[in-house]
């Protein structure tokens, strides 16, 4: 499974990067206003940093607006996949992105019938965002099953990247159904790293050694 981060700041991009398992950045509007800064300056020092695909999400709700933004968008480096909104309008877009070859993640999808439309559309990756539909007592990692069973029965080749993960349970469950991508933030990046017993086991590695070389 690929790793995403699910971030626009620069020093987590780089922190997570430097350990070398990144794959991906996802961005989205909430993300990037949070760094105040500019976009497209933000989004090509992000594209130095991380080799692989950079999310970018147009800002636009009409099929043109997001064909204009999205072209944009995606001039700015190869990396970029520009990110779509599931609407009405989105799905029209995502068609005529595909027909030029520009590669798209059609974001805010929370039910199997709208990631079928994606991928019919031609999505690149398709975002469901799980932590949402668990805010609602709804089941977030269901609609990922649901989503590779579709995909897989009609050999559909949108990639399921789960987004808005919250907890390393999240991760696990996403790796065992056979996502391909997961995006999080940098915090549980860091919480996939971390067991009590590993830091207790090596604190005693150490104290025995110590002692052994008195
Ligand atoms: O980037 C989309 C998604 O991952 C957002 O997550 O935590 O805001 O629901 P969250």
């Amino acid at each position: 499974m690929k790793i995403f981060i699910d971030t626009a700041n620069l020093a987590e991009i780089k922190e997570a990067a430097s350990m070398g398992l990144l794959d991906g950045v996802t961005t989205n509007p909430s993300l990037v206003a949070k760094e105040g800064l500019e976009f497209k300056p933000l989004l090509k020092e992000i594209c130095k940093l991380v080799d692989g695909d950079i999310s970018a999400e147009v800002v636009a709700t009409d099929t043109e607006g997001m064909l204009r933004e999205g072209r944009d968008l995606a001039k700015i480096d190869a990396k970029i996949v520009v990110k779509v909104p599931l609407t009405k309008d989105g799905l029209k877009a995502v068609r005529t992105f595909a027909a030029e070859g520009i590669r798209t993640n059609v974001t805010l999808c929370f039910s199997p019938t709208q990631a079928l439309l994606a991928a019919k559309a031609g999505a690149y990756i398709i975002s469901p965002f799980v932590g949402r539909l668990d805010d609602i007592s709804s089941d977030g990692m269901g609609l990922i099953q649901q989503i590779l069973t579709i995909y897989d029965n009609y050999e559909f080749d949108t990639q399921v990247l789960v987004a808005s993960i919250r907890h390393p349970m999240h991760v696990v469950d996403s790796a065992m159904m056979g996502a391909h991508i997961g995006t999080m933030p940098f915090s549980v990046i860091t919480q996939l790293i971390k067991h009590p017993l590993t830091d207790l086991g090596l604190e005693r590695f150490l104290s025995d050694w110590k002692k052994s070389q008195k």
